[in-house]
């Protein structure tokens, strides 16, 4: 669906600050490098535990990170082959089906109880470990998201790691936000943005924005032949639930890849590809010194600015989250109706348990202010809103 792209004052709904996930998508719990063989690594999707380990044969298994004995994380406990044993008592369970098969106490003459740890389906990919938190027939059904870039290479990938204490919305209505570049002006990111082009899907919020650079920034990312010049590039940000695709006319492509972990955690696992302007055989030796370099002294200035910006939002919110916001970009109105919608097919759909999905922060999404629940005269934002609370509905 095509939507409008002028800018005009809507009342955010604040029920997108306490939706849970939809589970039934692939997500990304850490870097592969951080799995190594034996080792047993506790992550977290969404308020569930899961421990992912890699067996000495290279293959990944992830278990719910509770024995089924007594509870205890699973993580503190051992690999064993390609099994993993609780560090408690030592029960044995099977990386593939989580079924408890040994008991080292038990008399081997005794048949094993009836114990099993939930399973996660896992896999590998664009140097990342995913693991599907939701129902395990849908995993094969749901693609990972397409990073065409990740085996050209004539493009630098500059992988980068963020947490953020805040809620995902808050995080990907940042990335779908060009409207900010007020906020990095002394890094000379970006000036003069419009909105050109929005679509939605079920699943998708698509906007095209046009951008203006200068400077010596932009000379480097290959933006600009001069830095005195300005050259304005159309940008393409698509958010595809729930990780994001954006594209630089064939100059850069940024894939975030997001964990949401809760009502106030958040981390996202970017891939970062640049066309690097240097021959193969050069690139090729200043690979691992520019994936290095580039992270730490450019991007992770941009990114220092905008976790501040994300976590002081957090912030205000928890303090009063009955306290009205106003939007005036329609792609941030958007990308929040998809992110609600999401949650709510979820929650709906039979098997769908929100009561596990959900958050277990200030305040659940059931109890988020109505439109006859108002906040203080004193707390509402300036613009008048042109669709009363209408920040999240069709
Ligand atoms: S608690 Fe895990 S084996 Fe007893
Ligand atoms: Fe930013």
């Amino acid at each position: 669906m095509e939507l409008a792209t002028a800018l005009r004052g809507q009342t955010v709904q604040n029920k997108i600050r306490e939706v849970g996930i939809n589970p039934n998508y692939w997500y990304p719990v850490g870097w592969s490098d951080r799995f190594q063989p034996n080792k047993i690594v506790p992550v977290v999707i969404w308020h569930q535990a899961i421990a992912v380990y890699r067996d000495a044969e290279g293959h990944l298994h992830a278990l719910e990170n509770a024995c089924p004995h007594r509870g205890v994380e699973l993580h503190k406990g051992k690999v064993h082959g390609t099994h993993l044993a609780c560090p408690y008592h030592g029960w044995e369970f099977s990386g593939s089906t989580g079924e408890c098969v040994n008991i080292p106490y038990l008399p081997k003459t005794q048949k094993l109880p009836c114990a099993q740890a939930r399973t996660f389906p896992i896999q590998e990919k664009y140097g990342l470990v995913w693991v599907f938190p939701g129902d395990r027939a849908l995993s094969d059904l749901q693609p990972l998201p397409e990073a065409r870039e990740f085996e050209d290479p004539d493009w630098l990938m500059v992988p980068v790691t963020a947490h953020f204490k805040a809620h995902f919305s808050i995080c990907n209505e940042n990335a779908m936000d060009v409207f900010h570049g007020f906020l990095h002006e002394d890094l000379q990111g970006w000036f003069d943005p419009v909105l050109t082009d929005l679509k939605e899907t079920e699943s998708m919020v698509r906007a095209e924005y046009q951008v203006s650079y200068k400077g010596h920034m932009a000379k480097f990312l290959g933006l600009t032949d001069r830095a005195d010049q300005v050259t304005t590039l159309p940008i393409a940000i698509q958010y595809s639930y729930p990780h994001y695709a954006t594209s630089l006319q064939g100059i850069s492509a940024l894939y975030l890849m997001r964990l949401p972990i809760s009502p106030v955690e958040s981390r996202s696992f970017a891939l970062f590809f640049f066309k690097v302007r240097l021959p193969k055989w050069v690139l090729r030796s200043l690979r691992p010194i520019l994936s290095w370099a580039i992270p730490k002294f450019l991007l992770q200035r941009f990114l220092d600015q905008d976790v501040d910006m994300m976590e002081s939002e957090q912030q205000t919110y928890l303090k009063n989250p009955r306290r009205r916001y106003v939007e005036i970009n329609p792609a941030i109105i958007a990308l929040q109706r998809l992110i609600v919608r999401q949650y709510e097919q979820f929650s709906q759909q039979p098997g769908g348990s929100p009561s596990s999905h959900r958050p277990t922060g200030s305040q659940s999404s059931e109890d988020a202010p109505s439109a006859g629940d108002l906040p203080q005269a004193e707390n509402l934002p300036a613009v008048k809103s042109e669709q009363a609370v209408g920040g999240v509905t069709r």
